[in-house]
């Protein structure tokens, strides 16, 4: 599923960044895919998918 449009970012993507590039904010997420940089509608969902991914760990 694409959270992020403006950049293609899936939610697998943004999983993956979670759990092998110890990525855990927002922020840290747009620096690494540029998710949010754009229109910003996304971050609310990709920050519910960073918070599901670190407590599924
Ligand atoms: Fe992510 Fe626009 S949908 S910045």
């Amino acid at each position: 599923m694409y959270v992020c449009l403006c950049h293609g970012i899936t939610d697998k993507a943004i999983k993956r960044a979670v759990r092998e590039d110890g990525v855990g904010s927002t922020r840290e997420l747009r620096t690494k895919l540029g998710v949010g940089s754009q229109c910003g509608r996304c971050i609310q969902m990709a920050q519910d998918i960073i918070d599901m991914t670190i407590i599924d760990e």
